[in-house]
């Protein structure tokens, strides 16, 4: 990862913290991206400090396309290429179907979805130019299989898969490659406001996760990992 630029988006999250830590320690340039100024600046000041000219933070809502615009070009004019898209910026409602209420559903389908596809697009319009890059999209299992309480969540996540197939497609002649992360429940803050019942003990830990993250990213160059599958002991799916 010596000089890769990568850019994080959900960054201050678990796993989007964690895998930046790694990603540093590895050598990469680093663009850091959430919402919230205050939790990112916090991040780097946690960060190796001769390490931190290899760092910038831009404050990024994904559910405005000209934000997440911004964004790549700050990427750009600071460290001249982007060689890896990390989408792990998300947020879960988990509610039963009759539930929702439209502002839910919309909140669901805006981050998840629609600000994935934006970070996707805007990230390859320079990876095309480049022609290379690798997208590395956080899904989670409920983008593959249902649970009852996610209608919401999974009708987002479905659609990431969805479309992130099809831009592979249309990207693979351009040395484009995507991974899909299908991860089980991970314990990390985006747990902390669903009152659905858990046992957090038994998730995957935001470690396992970013190591999954930097596998994919490690690969030989002919090789693409499509996919890579993670379930907790507790709680599996085939
Ligand atoms: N935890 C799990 O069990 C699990 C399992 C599988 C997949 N996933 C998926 O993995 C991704 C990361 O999850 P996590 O567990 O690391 O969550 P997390 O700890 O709650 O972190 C979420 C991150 O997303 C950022 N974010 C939220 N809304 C945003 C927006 N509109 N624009 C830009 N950034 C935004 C947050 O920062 P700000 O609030 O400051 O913007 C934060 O950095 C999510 O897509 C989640 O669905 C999670």
């Amino acid at each position: 990862m010596q000089d890769k630029v990568v850019v994080v988006i959900g960054a201050t999250g678990g796993i989007g913290a964690a895998v930046t830590q790694k990603l540093l320690s590895k050598g990469a340039k680093l663009v850091l991206a959430a919402r919230d100024s205050q939790k990112l600046n916090a991040l780097v000041s946690g960060l190796d400090a001769s390490e931190k000219h290899k760092i910038i933070t831009v404050t990024c809502d994904i559910t405005n396309p000209s934000q997440v615009e911004s964004l790549m070009e700050k990427a750009i004019a600071n460290f001249g290429k982007i060689d890896v898209l990390i989408n792990a910026a998300g947020a879960g409602i988990l509610k039963q179907y009759n539930h929702l209420t439209p502002e839910d559903l919309d909140a669901m389908l805006n981050v998840n979805l629609k600000g994935s596809f934006y970070t996707c697009q805007s990230a390859a319009k320079y990876m095309k130019e480049q022609k290379s890059g690798h997208i590395c999209n956080i899904i989670g299992i409920l983008g593959k299989h249902s649970m009852a309480m996610a209608s919401a969540y999974c009708a987002a996540k479905f659609g990431v898969v969805g479309f992130s197939k099809c831009m592979a497609d249309e990207l693979k002649r351009f040395g484009i490659k995507f991974t899909l992360f299908y991860f089980g429940g991970v314990d990390t803050p985006f747990w902390d406001t669903i009152s659905l019942k858990v046992d957090r003990t038994k998730m995957l830990s935001a470690q396992t996760a970013a190591e999954a993250i930097l596998f994919a990213l490690s690969a030989e160059p002919q090789a693409v990992p499509m996919e890579i599958n993670i379930q907790p002991e507790s709680h599996l799916f085939f």
